[in-house]
């Protein structure tokens, strides 16, 4: 138990669950990380880790990963995907609302599959924001609200009821683009897709990627 109450993230069950589902999704979802990820360079850090699926897809520009993983076994699963990197990957403990690194010291950050599941979803992107620099770019692919009023109905029912307890304190209602803009990021692009594209609706398909700036000197709103 105490080593257990040091994790400011602690989701056994999900974690091994979500190892398995992640790799066996990785045909379909693989293409959307590469989306993700291309053209970035520089100091990067990728908040919520998970088991590390994006690591092998940075692109050689990339100079450093920073990880930050709170959950204890998906971590060190991402510290196995480290090691067949191309790029340095340093995989550290950490939450989203307090990271445990310097203030404007990364030119991107990554979230994928994240701000569902963080406890703040304010804090941790003002956090990811602190630690930007000014100009820095924010990278995001993120399943939220969606669909017709039936399944927004449906995904704040699950919210409120069974969802995040089954999968870990993820969430299905959220508005990813909503709340990036909201943490004072400029929204350059963003991609709607479906997870998957093809077959029955379920809360978890309505999914965006794309990019915001956090504003530069000079820029309203840095
Ligand atoms: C659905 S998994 C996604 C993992 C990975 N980013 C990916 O793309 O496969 C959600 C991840 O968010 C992490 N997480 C949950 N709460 C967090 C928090 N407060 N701060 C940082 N990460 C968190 C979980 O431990 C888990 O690794």
């Amino acid at each position: 138990m105490a080593r257990a109450a040091k994790d400011a993230v602690h989701h056994p069950v999900f974690a091994r669950f979500y190892a398995k589902l992640s790799v066996s999704a990785e045909p379909r979802i693989g293409p959307v990380r590469d989306e993700l990820l291309a053209g970035l360079s520089g100091r990067v850090i990728e908040v919520g880790a998970g088991n590390g699926l994006n690591f092998a897809r940075y692109p050689s520009t990339v100079a450093e990963v920073v990880a930050i993983e709170p959950e204890r076994s998906l971590r060190q699963l991402a510290r196995d995907s480290a090691l067949r990197a191309e790029v340095p990957v340093d995989v550290v403990p950490g939450a989203a609302e307090a990271l445990p690194v310097k203030s404007e010291a990364f030119d991107a950050a990554v979230v994928s599959l994240v701000l569902c599941s963080v406890r703040d979803v304010g804090r941790a992107l003002s956090e990811v924001r602190r630690v930007l620099r000014p100009g820095g770019e924010l990278r995001f692919f993120e399943h939220g609200r969606g669909g017709g009023s039936a399944m927004r109905t449906a995904q704040r029912a699950l919210d409120r009821t069974v969802w995040p307890l089954l999968f870990g304190g993820c969430h299905v209602s959220r508005d990813p683009v909503g709340a990036i803009r909201a943490a004072g990021f400029e929204v350059e692009e963003v991609r709607e897709l479906l997870m998957p594209e093809t077959g029955p609706r379920l809360p978890t398909s309505y999914c965006v990627v794309g990019r915001a700036l956090r504003p530069g000197p000079g820029d309203a709103g840095n």
